[in-house]
């Protein structure tokens, strides 16, 4: 009879802290300061189940400062001894980012890059670590075999870090990849980054992030006739009046669209343009749909 009792007792501790765990589990994802793990909601990409973009959301040019965190999937590339990032990228699992080939075509090896993941901000002082961020060693760099530099195709590559990321919060959370090829032409998108906030300028201290329109590639293969030319690999996406744009330094970055409000998703990768926040001229980007196959074959 005791005994009963007793096991009753442990039962109901048992029950109270998970109870416990979970509310905090669930605290992490909104909005505490705490590192606790997230609940990613489960994502089905063709057969296989992706777990990404928890429901954390509640130098780009005419952007705005990003809130901390919202976007969590955000990798900053930075190249030898800098301190600021000179690419973006974004993270799709425990171990692999994915960023432009243009971004890391020229380097000699992988240890010329670092990834830092959870960076909001970065300064251009060597004693300066923000917080929460992790910076992590590149293992190998895979580019597309048929990434060419003259015609800006297939502007795509993955990076595998050398440690696995052993555990997301809401500082660190992959992206979804598109499960569909919809154009979503006229929608708008999101772009985020360390880049230029003007041509020729300087990179952006602050995660800034601005929104854009998906253009038909038709309109942007009348804008930019001339090489490198438009291919349906491609995805533009800008305003008509200008300003507002990716610049130099967000390249590799995301162009990003909330389907359903908390599932991200990563449908373009920033590769060039000309100048930035031009009226009439948008930046184009990789098309990420037309490469869900390579990259599920190249993160695991
Ligand atoms: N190629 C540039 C970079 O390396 C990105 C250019 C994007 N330009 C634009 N106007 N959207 O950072």
């Amino acid at each position: 009879m005791l005994n009963t009792v007793k096991i009753n007792i442990v039962f109901i501790i048992l029950l109270i802290l998970c109870l416990i765990h979970k509310q905090n589990a669930f605290d992490m994802s909104s909005s505490d300061d705490g590192d606790g793990a997230v609940t990613l909601s489960p994502f089905y990409s063709s057969q296989i189940e992706i777990r990404c973009s928890a429901g954390v959301s509640n130098r780009v040019i005419g952007g705005k400062s990003a809130q901390r965190h919202t976007f969590p999937w955000l990798a900053a590339i930075i190249y030898g001894d800098d301190y600021l990032p000179s690419c973006g990228g974004s993270l799709l699992n425990h171990q692999y980012i994915v960023t432009a080939a243009h971004c890391v075509d020229f380097l000699k090896g992988p240890n010329e890059i670092k990834v830092v993941l959870g960076a909001h901000e970065f300064k251009n002082d060597p004693g300066y670590v923000e917080p929460n961020t992790t910076t992590y060693p590149v293992e190998s760099i895979h580019m597309h075999s048929d990434w060419s530099k003259r015609t800006m195709k297939n502007d795509i590559a993955i990076l595998k870090l050398k440690t696995r990321i052993p555990k997301f919060t809401k500082h660190v959370v992959p992206i979804c990849i598109p499960w569909t090829d919809d154009k979503f032409v006229g929608e708008m998108a999101t772009i985020a980054g360390w880049g230029d906030t003007k041509v020729g300028g300087n990179r952006s201290e602050i995660l800034q992030e601005v929104s854009v329109k998906i253009w038909d590639n038709k309109d942007c293969g009348n804008v930019y006739k001339t090489r490198p030319g438009i291919t349906s690999s491609m995805l533009c996406a800008g305003e008509a009046q200008g300003g507002r744009d990716a610049c130099q330094n967000d390249s590799g970055g995301p162009l990003m669209i909330n389907i359903g409000k908390t599932k991200w998703t990563l449908i373009g990768i920033v590769s060039w343009g000309y100048e930035c926040g031009r009226p009439g001229m948008p930046g184009v980007y990789t098309r990420v749909s037309d490469y869900t196959d390579w990259i599920k074959e190249n993160i695991k």
